[in-house]
């Protein structure tokens, strides 16, 4: 490059860069934003969000499905869809979500009693009182309640020690399954065949972090797969949401050729 067209270059570069600056910033303050710049890996996303909302008219909760009810709280994609969910993320992701009702929308742990159809198994499919009651009589002497002696607590999946109640889960868990071992087998699914699945929101104090069962984080409790099956990761989260919907309406980049109509820069 010859050295006289140098300060040209700098100002039209300089110029070129404010102007890119004044196009990123918000039109006004507004709550929301009109565009958003992702940077990312694959390249720098300029996304025209208001122009998605305003016209094309798409409502806001098909993309933010997490704020039906609280609008004006978006939270960024990534405080649920973590790049990966492993070990930094479950350490961080308890003071990184801000919101605390969100905590539910995973730890979504509450399975409540549900009609089994307890007289139904003796009368019409003949089960045996004593087949799930203690048939040692010295243990249950009368059929009772099995939480009038044993305890609270999640499934352990542990065999019961020799003279020591089992949990309440572990222990009706363990008559049930000798029968229905199809159900356990199907995980999350299975449970709710015999339990009702309860939204916990609602019982999520207003003010302060909730502190959660310790039995209750771990997926695998209820659940056959791993978090990072059940839980889209940040990648696929924005590729399943922005593509597929392109791809659905053929209409804005979608497929393998036209990365570069998103990633404008590398
Ligand atoms: C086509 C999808 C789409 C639609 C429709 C949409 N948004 Fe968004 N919105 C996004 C994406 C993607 C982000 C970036 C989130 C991130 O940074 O993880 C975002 C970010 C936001 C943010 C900033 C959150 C933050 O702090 O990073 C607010 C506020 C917001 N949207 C509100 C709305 C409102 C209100 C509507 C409806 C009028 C709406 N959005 C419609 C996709 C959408
Ligand atoms: C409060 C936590 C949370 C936030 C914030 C969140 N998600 Fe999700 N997302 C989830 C959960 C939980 C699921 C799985 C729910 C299911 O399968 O029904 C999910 C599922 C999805 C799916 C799979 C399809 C579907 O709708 O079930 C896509 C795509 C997705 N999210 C994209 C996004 C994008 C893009 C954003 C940001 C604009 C976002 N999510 C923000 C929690 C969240
Ligand atoms: C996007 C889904 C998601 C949201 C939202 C979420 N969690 Fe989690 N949480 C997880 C996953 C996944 C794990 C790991 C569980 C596993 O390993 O099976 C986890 C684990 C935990 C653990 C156990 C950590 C450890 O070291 O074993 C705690 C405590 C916890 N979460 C608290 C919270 C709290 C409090 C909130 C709300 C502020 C919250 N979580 C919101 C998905 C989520
Ligand atoms: C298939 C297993 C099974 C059979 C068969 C069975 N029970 Fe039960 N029974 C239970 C379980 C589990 C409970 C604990 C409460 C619940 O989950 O409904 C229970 C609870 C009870 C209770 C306490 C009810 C309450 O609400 O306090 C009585 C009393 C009882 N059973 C008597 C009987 C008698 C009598 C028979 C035989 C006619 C019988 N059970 C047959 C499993 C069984
Ligand atoms: C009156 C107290 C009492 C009641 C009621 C009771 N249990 Fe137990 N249960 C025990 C005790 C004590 C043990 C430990 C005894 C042992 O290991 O021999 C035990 C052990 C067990 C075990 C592990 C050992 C085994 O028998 O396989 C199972 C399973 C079990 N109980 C299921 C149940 C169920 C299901 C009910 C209700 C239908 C029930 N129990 C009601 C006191 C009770
Ligand atoms: C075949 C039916 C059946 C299946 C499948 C089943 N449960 Fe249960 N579970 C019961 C019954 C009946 C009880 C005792 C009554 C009650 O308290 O709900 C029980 C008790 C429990 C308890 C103890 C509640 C307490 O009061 O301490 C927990 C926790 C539990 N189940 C969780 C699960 C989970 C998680 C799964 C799936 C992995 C599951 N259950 C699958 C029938 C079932
Ligand atoms: C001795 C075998 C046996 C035991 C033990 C047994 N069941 Fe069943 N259960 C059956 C049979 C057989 C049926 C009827 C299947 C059908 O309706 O097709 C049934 C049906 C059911 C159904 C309805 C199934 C459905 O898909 O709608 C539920 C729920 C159920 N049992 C729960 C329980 C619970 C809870 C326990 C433990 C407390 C239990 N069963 C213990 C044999 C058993
Ligand atoms: C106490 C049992 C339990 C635990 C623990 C649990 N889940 Fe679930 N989960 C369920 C049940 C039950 C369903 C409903 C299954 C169905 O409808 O087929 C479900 C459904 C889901 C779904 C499907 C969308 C929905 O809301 O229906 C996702 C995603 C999910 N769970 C993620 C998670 C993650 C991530 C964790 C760990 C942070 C977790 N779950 C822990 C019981 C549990
Ligand atoms: C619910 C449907 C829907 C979702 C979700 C969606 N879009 Fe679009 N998008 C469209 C439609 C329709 C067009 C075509 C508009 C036209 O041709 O006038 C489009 C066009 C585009 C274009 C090309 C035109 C422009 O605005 O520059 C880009 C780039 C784009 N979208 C990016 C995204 C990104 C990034 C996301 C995810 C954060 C996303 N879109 C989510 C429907 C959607
Ligand atoms: C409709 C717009 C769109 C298209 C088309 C698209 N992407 Fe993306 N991509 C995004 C958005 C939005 C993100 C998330 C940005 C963020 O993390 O803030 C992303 C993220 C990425 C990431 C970063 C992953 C990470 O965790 O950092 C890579 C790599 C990527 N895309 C590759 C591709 C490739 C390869 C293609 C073509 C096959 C493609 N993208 C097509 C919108 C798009």
């Amino acid at each position: 490059m010859q050295k006289r067209y140098l300060p040209v270059t700098l100002v039209a570069g300089i110029l070129a860069l404010l102007a890119l600056a004044g196009y990123m910033l918000p039109e006004h303050k507004e709550k929301v934003p009109r565009r958003i710049l992702m940077e990312n890996t694959g390249g720098a996303v300029v996304f025209q969000h208001a122009e998605h909302a305003d016209k094309l008219k798409i409502p806001c909760e098909t993309c933010h499905h997490e704020s039906r009810e609280a609008r004006e709280d978006v939270r960024p994609c990534k405080s649920c869809h973590g790049v990966v969910f492993d070990a930094a993320f479950k350490k961080n992701h308890v003071t990184a979500t801000t919101d605390n009702a969100s905590c539910a929308t995973c730890h979504h742990y509450e399975l409540k009693r549900k009609k089994w159809g307890h007289d139904r198994h003796h009368q019409e499919i003949g089960v045996d009182c004593r087949f799930c009651h203690h048939e040692n009589t010295d243990i249950e002497p009368e059929p009772q309640n099995c939480a009038d002696c044993h305890e609270q607590g999640m499934p352990t999946g542990r065999k019961a020690d020799q003279g020591v109640p089992p949990n309440m889960a572990d222990a009706v868990h363990a008559r049930c399954m000798t029968c229905h071992d199809d159900l356990f087998a199907r995980g999350a699914r299975g449970c709710i065949t015999c339990h009702d699945k309860v939204n916990t929101r609602d019982k999520i104090p207003a003010a302060g972090r909730i502190s959660l069962d310790p039995n209750y984080t771990d997926c695998a409790v209820c659940h056959k797969e791993a978090p990072q099956k059940l839980m889209l990761g940040s990648m696929d989260a924005y590729h399943e949401l922005c593509m597929g919907c392109h791809a659905r309406l053929n209409k804005g980049p979608h497929g393998k050729k036209q990365c570069a109509q998103c990633h404008t820069s590398k």
